[in-house]
């Protein structure tokens, strides 16, 4: 898709229009149509005004309102002064009567055009946030410990970064790990994926003391409203924009979701313990991955969690067995971590001094630094 791509949608009754403005939007490169199965925002949308005017006005304004709409061309069989008034306070940008030229029809699209592209270059994203999704390789290996503690260093005040944690596990415990009580999941977001903007998400995400702002998992098997593939491109789109980083709880499960979110991932942390099955697991991860064609090999890190340096398996073995360097190790402090967990809050706040959340800090502190050297 071109960068300056606008998606338009025009759903008109009268078909020798329909195919009009088909042919003129083909012809302009800046188009992209949709169809009903695209239920991404539409920049520009053109209608038919209906028997009952009123309707469409009614319509017009609820698509404009709800940021549904980018904006809307109203075409009509018959032009009526009092009419066109009315429709210009619904909201149509132009109007096209049954003698509209084929050049008015193309200069009113340039003009959208040059509105659009004034407009995106007013309000450009500042942020080109970074995506860390924390797997394991089997459960109950610390993915949620890492997740947590990792968003709670990088949302650390001295860093000034705004950070976004999702639990995308099944029945995940994220929001307990925090001590909060969310009033929404990220399953209101798949419900409401055409209203998906900055503002929306805003309004759904719940701000943790720490200042990390959680998107918890439903509570609840959703059989329909799944996350599905399209979904979750448009909800790290928009948050990508948002923050600078969103760190993401993927359990340790492979299925449709996480796999998208693999796809769209800056980083991939693949979490194991000094174990056999943790490295045979990591080792069929890392055939799935290269079959697949991503996320790629450089984008995957292993950390080593519940870390000790005199283990049957060392860094060394590992290292041997993955054909991969570890890039992080987290040391063993059951105890420290548990109470944590118990108490729901992150380590930072009930044991800032202890060698495990330095660990933490150190990792943020790298992931920081590294965005520039990497894009390099
Ligand atoms: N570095 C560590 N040292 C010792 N124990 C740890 C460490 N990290 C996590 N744990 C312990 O491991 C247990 C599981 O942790 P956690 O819930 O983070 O794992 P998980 O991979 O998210 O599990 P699940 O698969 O159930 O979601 C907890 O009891 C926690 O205290
Ligand atoms: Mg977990």
């Amino acid at each position: 898709m071109p960068a300056a791509a606008y998606k338009i949608r025009i759903k008109l009754e009268n078909k020798l229009m329909q195919k009009k403005f088909e042919k003129i939007i083909s012809q302009i490169p800046d188009f992209i149509t949709q169809d009903d199965e695209d239920f991404e925002r539409t920049d520009l949308m053109i209608i038919e005004l209906s028997k009952d005017p009123n309707l469409t006005f009614e319509l017009m304004q609820t698509l404009l309102n709800n940021y549904e709409v980018g904006e809307i061309f109203l075409s009509s069989d018959s032009i009526d002064h009092n009419i066109l008034t009315k429709a210009r306070w619904a909201g149509a940008r132009e109007f096209f009567g049954p003698n509209t030229e084929e050049s008015e029809i193309k200069s009113a699209l340039e003009r959208f055009v040059l509105r659009q592209a004034k407009a995106r270059a007013e309000d450009a994203p500042v942020k080109e946030g970074q995506v860390i999704s924390v797997m394991g390789s089997k459960g109950g290996v610390g993915v949620t410990t890492i997740a947590v503690n990792l968003a709670v260093s990088l949302a650390a005040k001295e860093h000034n970064k705004a950070v976004a944690l999702l639990d995308m596990k099944l029945f995940g415990d994220v929001h307990l790990f925090m001590e909060i009580e969310p009033s929404y999941t990220w399953m209101e977001i798949t419900k409401n994926i055409p209203l998906m903007d900055a503002s929306f998400l805003k309004s759904i995400l719940t701000s943790a003391p720490s200042g990390v702002h959680v998107l918890p998992s439903p509570a609840y098997l959703p059989t329909h409203n799944m996350a599905t593939p399209e979904k979750i491109e448009r909800l790290f789109k928009v948050m990508s924009q948002m923050f600078d980083f969103i760190v993401v709880d993927m359990g340790h499960v492979l299925n449709q979701t996480t796999l998208k979110i693999l796809e769209v991932s800056d980083r991939v942390f693949l979490v194991a313990v000094q174990n056999f099955p943790c490295m045979a697991k990591i080792h069929m991860m890392q055939r799935t991955f290269r079959d697949l064609g991503y996320p790629a090999r450089e984008d995957i890190h292993i950390i080593l969690n519940g870390y000790v340096k005199k283990a049957n398996i060392d860094i060394e073995d590992v290292k041997k067995s993955l054909g991969q360097e570890v890039f992080w190790t987290i040391p063993k402090d059951y105890l420290t971590t548990i109470s944590a967990i118990n108490e729901g809050q992150p380590l930072a706040k009930i044991a800032p001094k202890k060698g495990i959340t330095k660990s933490f800090k150190e990792l943020a502190q790298l992931l920081i630094n590294e965005p520039e050297e990497r894009k390099r």
